[in-house]
């Protein structure tokens, strides 16, 4: 008897582990990946407190923008978030064709990721909360600082 509970108990564990880890299946890896910043320009920065945000992002979007075209596939918009000089966290968006035919994804082909200071994905984050926030830009791609990029003219804004 006592061997059966322990089995039994054994199996709840188990199960347990595989709810969590379905419970957590917008935290995996998706297809977002951490670009070359130095490939990237750099058009706006957002200040806040102790953090400051450079937005930056590829120079065919930015011209796709201004010619009033959508943002291309294989685009990467990336936010360093830094704090007291230093990288706290990286966001990532990347657009890629037909990526809006993922599960739960509400973003139209837009995937979103959170990297930690050295390149690894932050596995505590669930990005459903990125894709609900932006969601509401829906009609500006998907955006905060799409007038940012639009009025851009070689000099960040800040
Ligand atoms: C509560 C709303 C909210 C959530 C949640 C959110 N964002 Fe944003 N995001 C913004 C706002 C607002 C901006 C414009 C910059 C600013 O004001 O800080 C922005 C800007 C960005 C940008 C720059 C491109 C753009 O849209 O202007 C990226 C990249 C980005 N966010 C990625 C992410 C990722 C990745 C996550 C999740 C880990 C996330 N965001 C979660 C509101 C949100």
């Amino acid at each position: 008897m006592r061997h059966l509970l322990k089995r039994i108990s054994i199996l709840f564990a188990m199960a347990g582990a595989v709810i969590l880890v379905g419970w957590n299946v917008d935290a995996e890896p998706n297809r977002t990946t951490l670009p070359e910043l130095a490939g990237l320009v750099h058009y706006t920065t957002v200040r806040r407190g102790n953090v400051t945000e450079h937005i930056m992002t590829t120079n065919e979007a930015i011209q796709a923008v201004k010619n009033g075209q959508p943002v291309p596939a294989g685009t990467h918009f990336v936010l360093v978030d830094y704090r007291d000089g230093e990288i706290y966290r990286t966001f990532v968006m990347e657009k890629g064709s037909g990526w809006g035919g993922d599960e739960d994804r509400r973003t139209g082909d837009w995937q979103f990721q959170w990297f930690k200071p050295d390149g690894s994905v932050n596995m505590a984050e669930n990005t459903a909360r990125c894709q609900s926030c932006h969601s509401s830009r829906a009609d500006e791609d998907f955006l905060y600082t799409l007038d940012a990029l639009k009025e851009f003219n070689g000099a960040v804004i800040d």
